[in-house]
């Protein structure tokens, strides 16, 4: 593989091999000194020109865990400032001798662009609404760790479907993964492309809630118009917020899953955010050890 740009062409036996390859870096983090000289003496050139806390900040301590070195560019304070078009802060970045870049662009397929002007692996960390194949790496990981196995889980993915890159990744992950997966949102919510998807749709969350495994929530993406298209913020609530009184209606087994930023109040009520149904936070622990996989795959670690 020479860059990993979206989920919709990795079949079962690569995404198992890259969430086995993650387990085992997940016992690496939890060492005393939790590194291994993998990619030492690499360099990967994280370019982020969208917002990002968890992204970035996972896929450079993996990195690091991985001992590679990373080098940072961030948007306000550069050049792009002053005009610098995508392809030459790109050539100019990649003069400066990375092994990889990763990279989060608010346009869809940006990343496949930087991928061809560079001839470097490149990761996508984000394009726009399209993919965010890491987050859907981390998502299977979380739950197959949690279940055993994705195999017949039976998951509601609610919320902003129609401008989600996590929901599209996921999509991919977790029916490739044998998952049988419900878009749960309002008509104006749901992606516009669903037909052919591998998955089915629902207009209410109420009825699904005593049969799901698991719940995924998304945000409402309001940097993407999503916030246009429902009446007011508490009639959404109400009827697609993960409440406590809706949560107590799951089973006693099921989880609940967000991939941050969390509006807590709107999709996700406070206390089920941070209840005992929450894998939030395994989930961002989870995102350092499959970004590992997956530069340790494309940087060569096999001869480390
Ligand atoms: C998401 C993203 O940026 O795509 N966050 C993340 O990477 N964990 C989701 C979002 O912004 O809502």
């Amino acid at each position: 593989m020479s860059n990993f740009l979206t989920l919709d062409d990795v079949d079962r036996g690569h995404l198992e091999g890259l969430l086995d390859q993650a387990t085992e870096f997940l016992e690496v983090l939890d060492r005393p000194i939790p590194k291994v000289p993998a990619l030492r003496g690499k360099t990967v050139a994280m370019l982020f020109f969208e917002p990002s806390t968890r992204t970035k900040m996972s896929f450079d301590r993996a990195a690091k865990a991985l001992s590679a070195d990373t080098m940072a560019f961030s948007p306000s304070g550069s050049s792009l400032s002053k005009g610098e078009s995508l392809k030459d802060t790109t050539l100019t970045i990649l003069a400066m001798g990375p092994h990889a870049f990763v990279v989060r662009h608010k346009a869809t397929g940006a990343p496949w662009q930087i991928a061809e002007w560079s001839g470097i692996p490149t990761v996508n960390a984000g394009d726009g609404a399209h993919q965010h194949p890491t987050q859907g790496l981390l998502d299977a990981l979380t739950l197959r760790q949690r279940f055993g196995s994705l195999d017949g889980l039976r998951i509601a993915l609610v919320g902003d479907l129609r401008h989600s890159r996590v929901a599209r990744s996921d999509i991919a992950a977790f029916t490739t993964l044998g998952a049988q997966v419900t878009l749960v949102a309002p008509r104006t919510l749901q992606p516009t492309d669903v037909d052919g998807w591998p998955v089915a749709t629902a207009g209410e969350l109420d009825p699904l809630l005593p049969d799901l495994d698991a719940v995924y929530l998304l945000r409402i993406q309001e940097e993407r118009g999503g916030g246009e298209d429902f009446p007011s913020v508490s009639e959404y609530v109400a009827r697609f917020g993960l409440t406590a009184a809706r949560a107590a209606r799951l089973p006693d087994h099921a989880v609940v899953l967000h991939p941050g930023p969390m509006n807590r109040g709107v999709e996700i009520a406070p206390s089920v955010a941070d209840g005992p149904r929450s894998l939030v936070t395994t989930q961002v622990r989870n995102g350092v050890a499959v970004r590992m996989a997956v530069l340790f795959e494309l940087l060569g670690g096999s001869d480390a």
